[in-house]
């Protein structure tokens, strides 16, 4: 099982908030087609993304998603391979963080980073 966990910032040159619900949509519909799972974290300007499945589909995602126009100043914060998948439950489960507290930068600039500790600081908010 390979895996992703990226950020970027939303193009606001071309587009508004009004894109992200599209995004949302094509995930859901693609990733299930794929097998890809993952969460995708919102704050009405940078976007974090972790998704998950088998080498081919991930590869394939990444590389569409690294030439979307919708957001820019991509940053890959962490890939790899795991064992099991973290999220079983969402083709891309959503979560809007903009009026949240959570340190999202302080989480992937931590010495101990790793994706488990990003689903640990993330748990605890409601995916939509
Ligand atoms: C922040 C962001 C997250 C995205 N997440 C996904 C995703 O999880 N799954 C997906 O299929 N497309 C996602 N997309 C859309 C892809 O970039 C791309 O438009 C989509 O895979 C369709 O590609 P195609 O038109 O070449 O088939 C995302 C786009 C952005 C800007």
């Amino acid at each position: 099982m390979k895996f992703v966990l990226y950020t970027s910032v939303l193009n606001q040159e071309q587009y508004d908030v009004l894109a992200v619900p599209d995004i949302v949509k094509t995930a859901r519909t693609q990733n299930n087609i794929h097998g890809i799972t993952g969460v995708l974290l919102f704050d009405g300007l940078n976007f974090t993304q972790y998704f998950e499945g088998s080498e081919e589909a991930v590869d394939t995602l990444l590389a569409n998603i690294l030439r979307d126009n919708r957001h820019k100043n991509i940053i890959i914060v962490l890939t790899g391979q795991q064992e099991k998948r973290l999220y079983n439950d969402w083709g891309m489960g959503y979560i809007d963080i903009s009026d949240n507290q959570v340190d999202i930068d302080g989480c992937i600039a931590a010495a101990d980073f790793s994706v488990d500790s990003f689903k640990r600081k993330i748990s605890r908010l409601d995916v939509e």
